[in-house]
């Protein structure tokens, strides 16, 4: 069996119903959104996100979810979509999942739009439901996204990342939606208990690992459905590249940097910048950095008592390190 379908053996019935309710829950009267949300749904991502609401709630509740841990789940998926349909837009970027990107399709105009309609439709599924105490773990996720690409643009402008920073800009941009998967899981289920805390650090340390692995991808030519290689003409120092700009000669340092402020749109130079982060094992400094995120988390999963629900978190830990897309 594949390791996505175990995973999701414990939570197969849930993440069936999981995805009715979603696609419910982004429909709209207006003709052209609708267009558009069904070509988002019918794209669907590897929907890790709901796979940790679902795990989470079941592993601290000993498998008793209610129907708030769907709305988290839908809530979370929404989200997590809308920051992608506007994450594309900033980052001029015309694949998502395979496919075109919602700006690549429709323009600018029209993405900015969807991405706030889908906003707001998950801010509604836990308004409509009362579940105010969801709302708010959702609404500082959503804070710090913003924050996050922010902080990652000003960076990207002046070219000065440290690897502290780097670690704030990927803790709010990705890991804090990760934690709030998990935090939300367990809130939904054992609301006020020390599990929401546990489980949203939980979730960030395992967010850091996935975005430093997804930060990996930019440094190959695996086919992930969305560009790679694009960081670097962006200006987005990512990890590897920082390590070895910490661990170059003055002389090495000059040349990386003009190459990204001023050749980074000169493929045959954005190559050759790649190509001395790999030979000075930038690579293999990031990787060492995700497996500690990753083993931090694992720790966190020792208290909790033996059951299909923490085997299948597990997995779904590894899975983040070891996936291909
Ligand atoms: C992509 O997340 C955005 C990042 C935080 C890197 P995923 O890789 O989970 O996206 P999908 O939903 O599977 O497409
Ligand atoms: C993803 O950031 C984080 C958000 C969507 C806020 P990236 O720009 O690094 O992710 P990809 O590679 O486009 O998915
Ligand atoms: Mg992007
Ligand atoms: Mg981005």
């Amino acid at each position: 069996m594949k390791i996505v379908e175990q995973i999701k053996q414990p939570i197969g019935y849930e993440m069936e119903l999981f995805e009715q309710k979603f696609q419910l829950s982004m429909s709209s009267q207006v003709a052209l959104l609708n267009r558009i949300t069904h070509y988002i749904v019918n794209r669907k991502g590897k929907q890790m996100r709901p796979m940790f609401v679902f795990l989470v709630a079941k592993m601290v509740s000993n498998g008793e979810i209610s129907e708030r841990t769907y709305r988290g789940a839908s809530v979370i998926e929404l989200i997590h979509t809308a920051s992608l349909v506007h994450d594309d837009i900033v980052d001029d970027s015309n694949r998502r999942r395979g496919f075109f990107s919602i700006n690549a399709l429709w323009k600018n105009k029209i993405a900015v739009l969807v991405g706030d309609y889908l906003l707001s439709k998950g801010m509604l599924v836990c308004i409509d439901n009362n579940d105010f105490d969801l709302l708010k773990i959702i609404s500082v996720a959503v804070r710090e996204i913003v924050e996050g690409e922010l902080l990652q643009i000003e960076k990207a402008r002046k070219l000065d990342i440290t690897e502290d920073v780097y670690y704030d800009i990927i803790r709010q941009k990705t890991a804090t939606l990760i934690a709030a998967c998990c935090s939300l899981g367990a809130a939904s289920v054992k609301p006020n208990s020390q599990d929401v805390e546990t489980m949203r650090k939980f979730g960030e340390l395992i967010g850091m690992a996935f975005q430093i692995k997804d930060d990996l991808f930019d440094y190959t030519e695996d086919k992930i459905g969305k560009p790679t290689g694009i960081d670097i003409k962006e200006q987005k120092m990512t990890l590897p590249l920082i390590h070895v700009l910490n661990n170059s000669s003055k002389d090495e340092k000059k040349w990386i940097i003009n190459s990204i402020k001023n050749h980074n749109r000169d493929k045959k130079r954005v190559k050759e910048v790649i190509a001395f982060v790999k030979d000075n094992n930038g690579l293999e400094y990031a990787e060492n950095k995700m497996r500690i995120f990753k083993n931090e988390a694992l720790v966190l999963l020792e208290a909790y008592p033996e059951s299909e629900f923490k085997s299948s978190l597990v997995m779904m830990v590894n899975y983040v390190i070891d996936r291909k897309i």
